[in-house]
């Protein structure tokens, strides 16, 4: 599967959910994550995101090894809505693109 990572919180450019061929995105409060369910692998959202947040599960960088299991988690949990087109990024998404760590900062 591949995983949205760390780098999305508080962007949320959503650029990613227009190029999913089968809507496997889903949208929390201040991030989005991949349902491993439904992802097929094809990579085609990697090179969308602004942030760089998209990783195939095998490239993960070591210190976002958590955010595997945390999409499993929030793609299923309550409030987590499949999104499937592009909205405005959140508000200062630009000034968060490149900062880290900001974990402790993602809203479920
Ligand atoms: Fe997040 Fe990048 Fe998509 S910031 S919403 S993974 S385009």
């Amino acid at each position: 599967t591949h995983v949205v990572s760390e780098a999305c919180i508080k962007c949320k450019y959503t650029d990613c959910v227009d190029v999913c061929p089968v809507d496997c995105f889903r949208e929390g409060p201040n991030m989005l994550v991949i349902d491993p369910d439904e992802c097929i692998d094809c990579a085609v959202c990697i090179p969308e995101c602004p942030a760089n947040a998209i990783y195939a599960e095998e490239d993960m960088p070591a210190d976002q090894l958590a955010f595997i299991q945390l999409n499993v988690e929030l793609a299923r949990a309550e409030g987590w809505k499949s999104i499937t087109k592009r909205k405005p990024a959140l508000a200062d998404a630009d000034d968060w693109k490149d900062v880290m760590p900001k974990i402790q900062l993602l809203e479920r």
